[in-house]
Protein backbone atom coordinates (compact mmCIF):
# COMPACT_ATOMS: atom_id res chain seq x y z
CA UNK A 1 0.00 0.00 0.00
CA UNK A 2 2.70 2.40 1.02
CA UNK A 3 6.03 2.27 -0.43
CA UNK A 4 8.75 2.34 2.12
CA UNK A 5 11.33 5.34 1.30
CA UNK A 6 14.38 6.37 3.11
CA UNK A 7 14.33 10.13 3.01
CA UNK A 8 17.92 10.40 5.45
CA UNK A 9 20.31 9.75 3.00
CA UNK A 10 20.82 6.17 3.23
CA UNK A 11 21.49 6.31 7.19
CA UNK A 12 19.19 3.60 8.17
CA UNK A 13 17.30 4.57 11.05
CA UNK A 14 14.25 4.36 9.97
CA UNK A 15 11.80 3.76 7.13
CA UNK A 16 10.01 6.55 5.73
CA UNK A 17 7.15 6.55 3.38
CA UNK A 18 6.76 8.43 0.26
CA UNK A 19 5.71 11.89 0.23
CA UNK A 20 2.97 12.36 -2.22
CA UNK A 21 -0.34 10.39 -3.13
CA UNK A 22 -2.86 10.78 -6.14
CA UNK A 23 -6.55 11.82 -5.13
CA UNK A 24 -9.19 9.24 -6.63
CA UNK A 25 -12.84 8.79 -6.37
CA UNK A 26 -14.34 6.53 -2.76
CA UNK A 27 -17.26 5.66 -5.28
CA UNK A 28 -15.95 6.21 -8.97
CA UNK A 29 -18.71 4.48 -10.87
CA UNK A 30 -21.00 7.05 -9.08
CA UNK A 31 -18.51 9.66 -10.41
CA UNK A 32 -19.05 8.71 -14.06
CA UNK A 33 -22.96 8.57 -13.95
CA UNK A 34 -25.16 11.67 -14.92
CA UNK A 35 -27.58 10.55 -12.44
CA UNK A 36 -25.29 10.49 -9.74
CA UNK A 37 -23.98 14.12 -10.20
CA UNK A 38 -25.73 17.66 -9.86
CA UNK A 39 -27.34 18.51 -13.76
CA UNK A 40 -24.78 20.15 -15.95
CA UNK A 41 -25.89 23.34 -16.37
CA UNK A 42 -25.43 26.87 -15.51
CA UNK A 43 -28.78 27.01 -13.77
CA UNK A 44 -26.94 24.50 -11.39
CA UNK A 45 -24.05 26.79 -10.48
CA UNK A 46 -26.41 29.78 -9.69
CA UNK A 47 -28.34 27.57 -7.63
CA UNK A 48 -25.20 26.77 -5.58
CA UNK A 49 -24.41 30.40 -5.27
CA UNK A 50 -27.65 31.17 -4.46
CA UNK A 51 -27.41 28.13 -1.41
CA UNK A 52 -24.34 29.04 -0.38
CA UNK A 53 -25.68 32.94 0.50
CA UNK A 54 -28.58 31.54 2.57
CA UNK A 55 -26.21 29.93 4.90
CA UNK A 56 -25.26 32.21 7.00
CA UNK A 57 -24.77 31.80 11.13
CA UNK A 58 -26.93 34.57 12.50
CA UNK A 59 -24.78 34.77 15.51
CA UNK A 60 -22.81 37.42 16.21
CA UNK A 61 -21.13 39.66 18.67
CA UNK A 62 -24.22 40.81 21.13
CA UNK A 63 -26.14 38.51 19.25
CA UNK A 64 -24.60 34.92 20.06
CA UNK A 65 -27.27 32.65 19.03
CA UNK A 66 -25.85 30.20 22.09
CA UNK A 67 -28.76 27.72 21.01
CA UNK A 68 -26.30 26.86 18.21
CA UNK A 69 -23.51 26.06 20.19
CA UNK A 70 -22.70 22.54 20.38
CA UNK A 71 -21.22 20.44 23.42
CA UNK A 72 -17.28 20.43 21.64
CA UNK A 73 -14.86 22.64 22.82
CA UNK A 74 -13.67 24.81 19.91
CA UNK A 75 -9.90 23.66 20.27
CA UNK A 76 -11.16 20.51 17.95
CA UNK A 77 -12.10 23.18 15.26
CA UNK A 78 -8.97 24.15 14.65
CA UNK A 79 -7.54 20.74 15.79
CA UNK A 80 -9.66 19.38 12.50
CA UNK A 81 -7.98 21.83 10.25
CA UNK A 82 -4.58 20.86 11.32
CA UNK A 83 -5.39 17.21 10.24
CA UNK A 84 -7.02 19.03 7.13
CA UNK A 85 -3.32 20.38 6.52
CA UNK A 86 -1.58 17.20 7.30
CA UNK A 87 -3.38 15.21 5.35
CA UNK A 88 -4.91 16.42 2.20
CA UNK A 89 -3.86 20.19 -0.06
CA UNK A 90 -4.99 21.37 -3.80
CA UNK A 91 -8.28 20.62 -4.02
CA UNK A 92 -8.39 24.25 -5.06
CA UNK A 93 -5.60 24.10 -7.35
CA UNK A 94 -3.14 22.36 -8.90
CA UNK A 95 -0.19 24.01 -9.46
CA UNK A 96 1.29 25.39 -12.76
CA UNK A 97 0.01 22.28 -14.16
CA UNK A 98 -3.61 23.24 -14.86
CA UNK A 99 -6.43 25.44 -13.34
CA UNK A 100 -8.80 22.90 -12.70
CA UNK A 101 -11.31 23.57 -10.14
CA UNK A 102 -10.72 27.19 -9.98
CA UNK A 103 -13.34 29.01 -11.77
CA UNK A 104 -17.41 28.45 -11.70
CA UNK A 105 -17.51 26.39 -14.52
CA UNK A 106 -20.93 24.91 -15.61
CA UNK A 107 -20.17 21.78 -16.72
CA UNK A 108 -17.82 19.15 -14.40
CA UNK A 109 -14.81 18.47 -15.15
CA UNK A 110 -14.49 14.52 -16.35
CA UNK A 111 -13.76 12.29 -13.49
CA UNK A 112 -10.82 10.62 -15.41
CA UNK A 113 -9.16 14.13 -15.58
CA UNK A 114 -9.52 15.44 -12.17
CA UNK A 115 -7.89 12.12 -11.64
CA UNK A 116 -5.41 12.55 -14.06
CA UNK A 117 -4.02 16.07 -13.39
CA UNK A 118 -5.39 16.50 -9.23
CA UNK A 119 -2.48 15.66 -7.20
CA UNK A 120 -2.35 15.47 -3.10
CA UNK A 121 -0.17 18.31 -2.06
CA UNK A 122 0.26 16.09 1.48
CA UNK A 123 0.96 12.77 2.94
CA UNK A 124 -1.93 11.23 3.56
CA UNK A 125 -0.98 9.03 6.70
CA UNK A 126 -0.82 11.98 9.48
CA UNK A 127 2.56 11.82 9.88
CA UNK A 128 2.76 15.21 10.96
CA UNK A 129 4.68 16.28 7.39
CA UNK A 130 2.87 19.42 8.08
CA UNK A 131 5.10 20.04 11.22
CA UNK A 132 8.60 17.84 10.59
CA UNK A 133 8.63 18.51 6.59
CA UNK A 134 10.57 15.22 5.27
CA UNK A 135 12.97 15.45 8.49
CA UNK A 136 16.25 17.06 8.96
CA UNK A 137 18.94 15.44 7.06
CA UNK A 138 20.57 12.97 9.38
CA UNK A 139 23.39 12.17 7.84
CA UNK A 140 26.78 14.32 8.83
CA UNK A 141 27.23 17.41 6.76
CA UNK A 142 24.31 16.57 4.53
CA UNK A 143 21.31 19.26 4.27
CA UNK A 144 17.61 18.34 3.16
CA UNK A 145 14.86 20.52 2.25
CA UNK A 146 13.76 20.70 5.33
CA UNK A 147 16.98 21.47 7.53
CA UNK A 148 15.46 24.70 7.37
CA UNK A 149 13.08 23.94 10.01
CA UNK A 150 15.59 22.78 12.49
CA UNK A 151 18.38 24.23 14.85
CA UNK A 152 21.59 22.72 14.82
CA UNK A 153 20.36 20.38 17.67
CA UNK A 154 17.56 18.66 16.12
CA UNK A 155 15.02 21.08 17.71
CA UNK A 156 11.66 22.64 15.53
CA UNK A 157 13.03 26.17 15.30
CA UNK A 158 10.16 28.87 17.40
CA UNK A 159 10.13 32.68 18.15
CA UNK A 160 13.46 33.88 19.33
CA UNK A 161 13.39 35.67 22.62
CA UNK A 162 9.70 36.46 23.06
CA UNK A 163 8.08 37.02 26.77
CA UNK A 164 6.71 33.84 27.65
CA UNK A 165 3.04 34.75 27.42
CA UNK A 166 3.12 35.89 23.84
CA UNK A 167 5.52 32.78 22.32
CA UNK A 168 4.61 32.07 18.80
CA UNK A 169 6.23 30.30 15.41
CA UNK A 170 9.76 31.07 13.97
CA UNK A 171 9.30 34.16 11.24
CA UNK A 172 11.26 35.09 8.39
CA UNK A 173 10.93 38.45 6.80
CA UNK A 174 7.46 39.52 6.46
CA UNK A 175 6.70 37.45 9.44
CA UNK A 176 6.32 34.50 7.20
CA UNK A 177 5.73 31.38 9.40
CA UNK A 178 8.74 29.04 8.52
CA UNK A 179 6.84 25.54 9.08
CA UNK A 180 6.14 23.29 5.88
CA UNK A 181 2.76 24.51 5.29
CA UNK A 182 1.61 27.92 4.91
CA UNK A 183 -1.97 26.98 5.94
CA UNK A 184 -0.71 26.28 9.23
CA UNK A 185 -0.58 30.13 9.64
CA UNK A 186 -4.25 31.16 8.13
CA UNK A 187 -5.71 32.09 11.41
CA UNK A 188 -4.35 32.62 14.90
CA UNK A 189 -5.82 29.33 15.98
CA UNK A 190 -4.49 26.93 13.74
CA UNK A 191 -1.34 28.89 13.89
CA UNK A 192 -1.27 28.47 17.56
CA UNK A 193 -1.60 24.96 17.58
CA UNK A 194 1.09 24.67 15.26
CA UNK A 195 3.26 26.14 17.61
CA UNK A 196 2.28 23.80 19.87
CA UNK A 197 2.95 21.20 18.13
CA UNK A 198 6.21 22.17 17.33
CA UNK A 199 6.42 22.68 21.61
CA UNK A 200 5.45 19.36 22.13
CA UNK A 201 8.39 18.17 20.50
CA UNK A 202 10.69 19.68 21.32
CA UNK A 203 10.12 18.57 24.61
CA UNK A 204 9.81 15.29 24.02
CA UNK A 205 13.09 14.79 22.33
CA UNK A 206 14.64 17.01 25.43
CA UNK A 207 13.31 13.96 27.18
CA UNK A 208 14.91 11.40 24.86
CA UNK A 209 18.69 10.12 25.91
CA UNK A 210 21.90 9.47 23.96
CA UNK A 211 22.56 9.84 20.09
CA UNK A 212 21.06 13.58 19.12
CA UNK A 213 20.03 12.13 15.58
CA UNK A 214 18.59 8.84 17.57
CA UNK A 215 16.48 11.40 19.83
CA UNK A 216 15.07 13.15 17.02
CA UNK A 217 13.86 10.19 15.15
CA UNK A 218 12.39 8.45 18.47
CA UNK A 219 10.57 11.74 19.67
CA UNK A 220 9.43 12.25 16.08
CA UNK A 221 8.02 8.30 16.16
CA UNK A 222 6.11 9.24 19.31
CA UNK A 223 5.17 12.42 18.89
CA UNK A 224 3.16 11.01 15.40
CA UNK A 225 2.34 8.07 17.81
CA UNK A 226 1.20 10.73 20.57
CA UNK A 227 -0.97 12.64 18.13
CA UNK A 228 -2.50 9.36 15.98
CA UNK A 229 -3.75 8.66 19.21
CA UNK A 230 -5.62 11.65 20.06
CA UNK A 231 -6.91 11.88 16.75
CA UNK A 232 -8.50 8.70 17.10
CA UNK A 233 -9.63 8.24 20.10
CA UNK A 234 -10.72 11.69 21.13
CA UNK A 235 -10.90 13.71 18.28
CA UNK A 236 -12.92 11.16 16.15
CA UNK A 237 -14.75 10.18 19.00
CA UNK A 238 -15.76 13.44 19.69
CA UNK A 239 -17.18 14.82 15.79
CA UNK A 240 -18.01 11.48 14.67
CA UNK A 241 -20.31 8.44 15.55
CA UNK A 242 -18.40 6.74 18.37
CA UNK A 243 -20.27 3.45 16.84
CA UNK A 244 -18.53 4.36 13.51
CA UNK A 245 -15.83 4.92 15.14
CA UNK A 246 -15.52 1.44 16.78
CA UNK A 247 -16.85 -0.28 13.77
CA UNK A 248 -14.31 1.04 11.41
CA UNK A 249 -11.58 0.30 13.50
CA UNK A 250 -12.51 -3.04 14.12
CA UNK A 251 -13.89 -4.28 10.55
CA UNK A 252 -12.85 -1.26 8.00
CA UNK A 253 -11.76 -0.46 5.85
CA UNK A 254 -15.02 -1.55 3.15
CA UNK A 255 -13.81 0.65 0.38
CA UNK A 256 -10.43 1.56 0.40
CA UNK A 257 -7.34 -0.39 -0.16
CA UNK A 258 -6.95 -4.05 -1.29
CA UNK A 259 -9.70 -5.57 0.25
CA UNK A 260 -11.67 -3.25 -1.43
CA UNK A 261 -10.04 -4.11 -4.61
CA UNK A 262 -7.99 -0.49 -5.05
CA UNK A 263 -4.69 -1.65 -4.81
CA UNK A 264 -2.97 1.74 -4.28
CA UNK A 265 -3.71 4.31 -1.85
CA UNK A 266 -5.42 7.87 -2.69
CA UNK A 267 -7.32 10.76 -1.28
CA UNK A 268 -10.93 10.11 -1.67
CA UNK A 269 -12.49 13.58 -3.35
CA UNK A 270 -15.38 12.62 -1.37
CA UNK A 271 -14.15 13.46 1.72
CA UNK A 272 -11.45 16.37 0.46
CA UNK A 273 -14.01 18.26 -0.93
CA UNK A 274 -17.38 17.68 1.28
CA UNK A 275 -16.99 15.03 4.03
CA UNK A 276 -14.19 16.46 6.17
CA UNK A 277 -15.06 20.47 5.08
CA UNK A 278 -17.67 19.69 7.54
CA UNK A 279 -15.43 21.99 9.96
CA UNK A 280 -16.00 24.64 8.40
CA UNK A 281 -19.31 24.68 9.86
CA UNK A 282 -17.91 24.47 13.64
CA UNK A 283 -16.23 27.72 13.43
CA UNK A 284 -17.97 30.33 15.77
CA UNK A 285 -18.39 33.76 14.26
CA UNK A 286 -16.56 35.19 17.19
CA UNK A 287 -14.28 34.47 20.22
CA UNK A 288 -12.75 35.18 23.13
CA UNK A 289 -8.79 34.39 23.30
CA UNK A 290 -8.37 35.25 26.65
CA UNK A 291 -9.20 36.75 30.60
CA UNK A 292 -8.43 40.57 28.76
CA UNK A 293 -9.19 40.69 25.60
CA UNK A 294 -13.22 41.42 24.21
CA UNK A 295 -14.74 38.92 21.98
CA UNK A 296 -13.40 39.42 18.54
CA UNK A 297 -15.48 38.49 15.21
CA UNK A 298 -13.50 35.35 13.59
CA UNK A 299 -12.62 37.48 10.53
CA UNK A 300 -10.18 39.02 12.33
CA UNK A 301 -8.58 36.20 13.45
CA UNK A 302 -8.06 35.08 9.76
CA UNK A 303 -5.67 37.97 8.08
CA UNK A 304 -1.81 36.95 6.84
CA UNK A 305 0.41 37.58 9.59
CA UNK A 306 2.31 40.41 7.88
CA UNK A 307 -0.95 42.48 7.43
CA UNK A 308 -1.15 46.25 8.08
CA UNK A 309 -3.63 48.13 9.85
CA UNK A 310 -4.78 50.05 7.13
CA UNK A 311 -5.56 53.53 9.42
CA UNK A 312 -1.91 53.37 11.02
CA UNK A 313 0.17 50.86 9.02
CA UNK A 314 1.15 48.67 12.05
CA UNK A 315 1.29 45.03 12.04
CA UNK A 316 -2.54 43.82 12.65
CA UNK A 317 -1.04 41.04 15.42
CA UNK A 318 2.54 42.01 16.21
CA UNK A 319 3.21 44.64 18.50
CA UNK A 320 6.61 47.03 18.84
CA UNK A 321 9.00 44.45 19.81
CA UNK A 322 8.19 41.85 16.98
CA UNK A 323 6.28 39.92 19.10
CA UNK A 324 2.21 38.61 19.28
CA UNK A 325 -0.07 41.64 20.82
CA UNK A 326 -1.28 40.47 23.98
CA UNK A 327 -4.55 40.51 22.82
CA UNK A 328 -3.95 38.08 20.31
CA UNK A 329 -2.54 35.53 22.38
CA UNK A 330 -4.53 32.33 23.00
CA UNK A 331 -5.82 30.91 26.62
CA UNK A 332 -6.57 27.43 25.75
CA UNK A 333 -8.23 26.67 28.79
CA UNK A 334 -11.10 28.83 27.33
CA UNK A 335 -10.87 26.53 24.12
CA UNK A 336 -10.27 23.42 25.85
CA UNK A 337 -12.23 20.95 28.33
CA UNK A 338 -12.22 20.50 31.46
CA UNK A 339 -12.84 23.98 32.61
CA UNK A 340 -15.37 26.89 33.70
CA UNK A 341 -14.83 28.95 30.80
CA UNK A 342 -14.57 27.08 27.88
CA UNK A 343 -16.20 27.90 24.66
CA UNK A 344 -17.85 25.62 22.18
CA UNK A 345 -17.89 24.78 18.75
CA UNK A 346 -20.37 25.51 16.69
CA UNK A 347 -23.43 22.61 15.42
CA UNK A 348 -22.46 21.01 12.58
CA UNK A 349 -25.06 22.22 11.13
CA UNK A 350 -26.36 24.20 7.65
CA UNK A 351 -25.02 27.67 9.39
CA UNK A 352 -21.88 29.07 8.12
CA UNK A 353 -20.09 31.84 10.40
CA UNK A 354 -20.73 35.15 8.22
CA UNK A 355 -16.49 36.28 8.07
CA UNK A 356 -15.85 32.91 6.22
CA UNK A 357 -18.28 35.06 3.39
CA UNK A 358 -15.61 37.37 2.33
CA UNK A 359 -12.29 35.84 3.29
CA UNK A 360 -8.89 37.83 3.02
CA UNK A 361 -7.13 36.78 0.66
CA UNK A 362 -3.58 38.65 0.13
CA UNK A 363 -2.87 37.92 -3.36
CA UNK A 364 -5.50 35.87 -4.55
CA UNK A 365 -8.26 38.51 -3.30
CA UNK A 366 -9.36 38.45 -7.31
CA UNK A 367 -10.57 34.70 -6.73
CA UNK A 368 -14.50 34.69 -6.22
CA UNK A 369 -15.15 31.82 -5.54
CA UNK A 370 -12.45 30.94 -2.86
CA UNK A 371 -13.57 33.85 -1.39
CA UNK A 372 -16.68 32.84 -0.29
CA UNK A 373 -16.18 29.29 1.58
CA UNK A 374 -19.61 27.84 1.52
CA UNK A 375 -19.49 28.91 -2.58
CA UNK A 376 -15.89 26.99 -2.77
CA UNK A 377 -17.31 24.03 -1.25
CA UNK A 378 -20.72 23.66 -3.31
CA UNK A 379 -18.80 24.74 -6.29
CA UNK A 380 -15.25 22.80 -5.90
CA UNK A 381 -16.92 19.44 -5.35
CA UNK A 382 -19.27 20.23 -8.28
CA UNK A 383 -16.44 21.03 -10.64
CA UNK A 384 -14.85 17.97 -9.61
CA UNK A 385 -17.58 15.70 -10.14
CA UNK A 386 -18.26 14.27 -7.03
CA UNK A 387 -21.46 12.63 -6.32
CA UNK A 388 -24.51 14.01 -4.59
CA UNK A 389 -25.47 13.13 -1.10
CA UNK A 390 -28.07 10.43 -2.11
CA UNK A 391 -25.80 8.34 -4.38
CA UNK A 392 -22.99 8.65 -1.88
CA UNK A 393 -25.14 7.01 0.60
CA UNK A 394 -26.48 4.38 -1.59
CA UNK A 395 -22.90 3.01 -2.40
CA UNK A 396 -21.77 2.86 1.27
CA UNK A 397 -25.37 1.23 1.56
CA UNK A 398 -26.53 4.07 4.26
CA UNK A 399 -30.22 5.33 4.38
CA UNK A 400 -30.25 8.37 2.22
CA UNK A 401 -31.97 11.59 3.91
CA UNK A 402 -35.14 12.30 2.01
CA UNK A 403 -36.49 14.84 0.26
CA UNK A 404 -38.59 16.05 3.57
CA UNK A 405 -35.21 15.59 5.76
CA UNK A 406 -33.58 17.79 3.52
CA UNK A 407 -35.74 20.78 3.66
CA UNK A 408 -38.33 20.30 6.60
CA UNK A 409 -37.80 23.07 9.29
CA UNK A 410 -35.22 24.71 7.51
CA UNK A 411 -35.84 28.59 6.87
CA UNK A 412 -38.15 29.33 4.13
CA UNK A 413 -35.23 31.05 1.75
CA UNK A 414 -33.30 27.75 1.71
CA UNK A 415 -35.77 25.34 1.67
CA UNK A 416 -36.77 27.40 -1.54
CA UNK A 417 -33.82 27.37 -2.96
CA UNK A 418 -32.98 23.60 -2.73
CA UNK A 419 -36.72 23.02 -4.00
CA UNK A 420 -36.51 25.57 -6.81
CA UNK A 421 -32.79 23.82 -7.64
CA UNK A 422 -34.33 20.12 -6.84
CA UNK A 423 -31.27 20.24 -4.54
CA UNK A 424 -33.69 18.75 -1.91
CA UNK A 425 -33.53 14.88 -3.98
CA UNK A 426 -29.94 15.24 -5.52
CA UNK A 427 -28.06 17.73 -2.61
CA UNK A 428 -24.55 18.19 -2.95
CA UNK A 429 -22.66 16.27 -0.63
CA UNK A 430 -21.02 18.55 2.02
CA UNK A 431 -24.14 20.12 2.05
CA UNK A 432 -26.07 16.79 2.66
CA UNK A 433 -23.35 15.83 5.16
CA UNK A 434 -24.09 18.83 7.27
CA UNK A 435 -27.88 18.22 6.93
CA UNK A 436 -27.48 14.94 8.19
CA UNK A 437 -25.71 15.89 11.56
CA UNK A 438 -28.83 18.33 12.21
CA UNK A 439 -31.22 16.01 11.61
CA UNK A 440 -30.02 12.71 13.14
CA UNK A 441 -27.61 14.31 15.74
CA UNK A 442 -28.81 18.03 16.55
CA UNK A 443 -25.42 18.94 15.45
CA UNK A 444 -23.49 17.24 18.19
CA UNK A 445 -21.59 15.49 15.69
CA UNK A 446 -21.69 13.77 11.88
CA UNK A 447 -24.57 12.05 10.84
CA UNK A 448 -24.08 8.28 9.78
CA UNK A 449 -23.05 8.83 6.31
CA UNK A 450 -20.57 11.64 7.47
CA UNK A 451 -18.79 9.79 10.21
CA UNK A 452 -18.10 6.80 8.00
CA UNK A 453 -16.50 9.05 5.05
CA UNK A 454 -14.56 10.48 7.54
CA UNK A 455 -13.99 7.21 9.91
CA UNK A 456 -13.09 5.41 6.73
CA UNK A 457 -10.81 7.73 5.29
CA UNK A 458 -8.30 8.92 8.67
CA UNK A 459 -8.77 4.89 9.55
CA UNK A 460 -7.63 3.45 6.00
CA UNK A 461 -4.56 5.62 6.51
CA UNK A 462 -3.15 5.25 10.13
CA UNK A 463 -3.92 1.63 9.29
CA UNK A 464 -2.38 1.63 6.52
CA UNK A 465 0.50 2.56 7.49
CA UNK A 466 3.41 0.19 8.93
CA UNK A 467 4.76 3.10 11.27
CA UNK A 468 1.09 4.18 13.01
CA UNK A 469 0.91 3.01 16.59
CA UNK A 470 -2.16 0.82 15.79
CA UNK A 471 0.83 -1.68 13.61
CA UNK A 472 3.70 -1.05 16.51
CA UNK A 473 1.55 -1.89 19.47
CA UNK A 474 4.30 -4.37 20.73
CA UNK A 475 6.25 -0.80 21.39
CA UNK A 476 6.53 -0.15 25.10
CA UNK A 477 5.87 3.20 24.75
CA UNK A 478 2.47 2.21 22.97
CA UNK A 479 0.24 1.68 25.99
CA UNK A 480 -3.84 0.90 25.77
CA UNK A 481 -5.10 3.96 26.89
CA UNK A 482 -2.09 5.95 25.53
CA UNK A 483 1.39 6.81 24.41
CA UNK A 484 3.88 7.02 26.70
CA UNK A 485 6.14 10.05 25.75
CA UNK A 486 8.08 10.26 28.64
CA UNK A 487 7.32 7.45 31.08
CA UNK A 488 7.61 8.19 34.77
CA UNK A 489 6.98 12.50 34.10
CA UNK A 490 3.23 12.17 33.75
CA UNK A 491 3.99 12.22 29.74
CA UNK A 492 1.15 9.29 28.74
CA UNK A 493 -0.85 11.35 25.76
CA UNK A 494 -4.58 10.48 25.89
CA UNK A 495 -6.02 13.59 24.59
CA UNK A 496 -5.41 17.37 22.96
CA UNK A 497 -5.53 18.78 26.77
CA UNK A 498 -2.43 16.20 27.68
CA UNK A 499 -0.39 17.08 24.29
CA UNK A 500 -1.39 20.73 25.43
CA UNK A 501 -0.12 20.64 29.00
CA UNK A 502 2.90 18.54 27.76
CA UNK A 503 3.84 20.93 25.78
CA UNK A 504 3.68 23.95 28.28
CA UNK A 505 1.11 26.06 26.52
CA UNK A 506 -2.06 25.67 28.80
C1 LIG B 1 -11.21 29.65 10.12
C2 LIG B 1 -10.98 28.43 9.73
C3 LIG B 1 -10.90 27.96 8.30
C4 LIG B 1 -10.73 28.66 7.15
C5 LIG B 1 -10.56 30.17 6.99
C6 LIG B 1 -10.72 27.71 6.06
C7 LIG B 1 -10.56 28.05 4.73
C8 LIG B 1 -10.47 27.15 3.70
C9 LIG B 1 -10.26 27.50 2.32
C10 LIG B 1 -10.15 28.92 1.78
C11 LIG B 1 -10.21 26.36 1.62
C12 LIG B 1 -10.06 26.22 0.10
C13 LIG B 1 -11.46 26.26 -0.45
C14 LIG B 1 -11.56 26.04 -1.93
O1 LIG B 1 -11.38 27.00 -2.67
O2 LIG B 1 -11.85 24.92 -2.36
C15 LIG B 1 -10.37 25.27 2.54
C16 LIG B 1 -10.31 23.94 2.20
C17 LIG B 1 -10.48 22.91 3.09
N1 LIG B 1 -10.81 23.02 4.43
FE1 LIG B 1 -10.93 24.73 5.49
N2 LIG B 1 -10.89 26.46 6.57
C18 LIG B 1 -11.01 26.57 7.93
C19 LIG B 1 -11.24 25.53 8.81
C20 LIG B 1 -11.36 24.21 8.46
C21 LIG B 1 -11.73 23.15 9.36
C22 LIG B 1 -12.06 23.37 10.83
C23 LIG B 1 -11.73 21.99 8.64
C24 LIG B 1 -12.04 20.56 9.06
C25 LIG B 1 -12.24 20.15 10.28
C26 LIG B 1 -11.37 22.33 7.28
C27 LIG B 1 -11.26 21.43 6.23
C28 LIG B 1 -10.92 21.77 4.94
C29 LIG B 1 -10.65 20.79 3.90
C30 LIG B 1 -10.68 19.26 4.05
C31 LIG B 1 -10.35 21.51 2.75
C32 LIG B 1 -9.92 20.93 1.41
C33 LIG B 1 -8.40 20.73 1.44
C34 LIG B 1 -7.86 20.18 0.11
O3 LIG B 1 -7.79 20.96 -0.84
O4 LIG B 1 -7.57 19.00 0.03
N3 LIG B 1 -11.16 23.68 7.21
N4 LIG B 1 -10.55 25.78 3.81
Amino acid sequence: MFEKVSHILGLVTEDEILFSTPFDYMFPAAARSRACLLPQSEATVAGLRALADQMADPGGIGDPHADLDSAIPAIYTYFGQFIDHDITARTDRDGSLSQIGRNELPFPIEPDEVVAKLANGRRPQLDLDSVFGEGPALAPGATSQSSVLYDSGFSLKRFVDAPASRRDLARAAGRTAIIPDARNDENLVVSQIQFAFVEFYNKVLAAQGGDPRGAHVRARQLVRWAYQFVVVEDYLKRVCDPYVVADTLANGPRYLGPTAGRASAFMPLEFSTSAFRFGHSMIRPFYKLNATAAEIEVMKLLGPAGQLDPTTNDPVYFAADGHLKAEFVIDWKRFVDPGPNVQHARKIDTRIARGLFSLPLGDRSNDLVLRHLARSNLIRAFNLSVPTGQAVADAFAVTPLTPGEITTGEETAIADVLTANYFDHRTPLWYYLLREAAVQQNGEHLGELGSRIVCETILFFIKSDPNSYLNNRSDPAVKANGIDVDPGAGGTIKNLRNILSFAGVV
